[in-house]
């Protein structure tokens, strides 16, 4: 099983009650459950950590570069304003995808701006908590596509 990091940043503790007619009203901890599930059944172990606290995220990223193969990362708000976060991303070196729920660029002028997405292999933003399952699907062929 291939070891993928699956980070959540702030207020994302509180998917199901926050905003839903934005974000939906599944809980954080069933989108893992599924994101989970789908992971597995392409022989992927994800491993889910959520913190609403900046420098908790990025010790949790400098932490995987010894065990994960790969990131996914809903950096909540800090998509917009971290520049550590960013560096922190350049750093560990692994093949990271941003996600969102939901279209960040069909939003405030403020979200459109992602510091991370340069330093990401991708983002996905806009399927809501599917968002997750087609990001487990990406780093599952990007992995993939490193052992050939
Ligand atoms: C979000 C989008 C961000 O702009 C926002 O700050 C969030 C959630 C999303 O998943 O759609 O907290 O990352």
């Amino acid at each position: 099983m291939r070891k993928v990091l699956l980070l959540n940043g702030p207020n994302l503790n509180l998917l199901g009650e926050r905003e839903p007619a934005i974000y939906g009203t599944e809980t954080l901890e069933r989108i893992v459950q599924r994101a989970t599930e789908f992971a597995q059944s392409l022989g992927i172990e994800l491993h889910a950590v959520q913190s609403n606290h900046e420098g908790t995220l990025i010790d949790t990223l400098h932490q995987a570069r010894t065990w994960a193969e790969g990131v996914i990362l809903n950096a909540g708000a800090y998509t917009h304003t971290s520049v550590a976060l960013r560096d922190a991303i350049c750093a560990v070196g692994l093949p990271t995808i941003e996600v969102h729920l939901s279209n960040i660029h069909a939003r405030e002028p403020f979200r459109r701006r992602s510091l991370i997405a340069p330093v990401c292999v991708g983002t996905i933003s806009g399927f809501g908590a599917n968002s997750y399952l087609l990001a487990v699907q990406a780093i599952a062929w990007i992995l993939e596509q490193k052992q050939v």
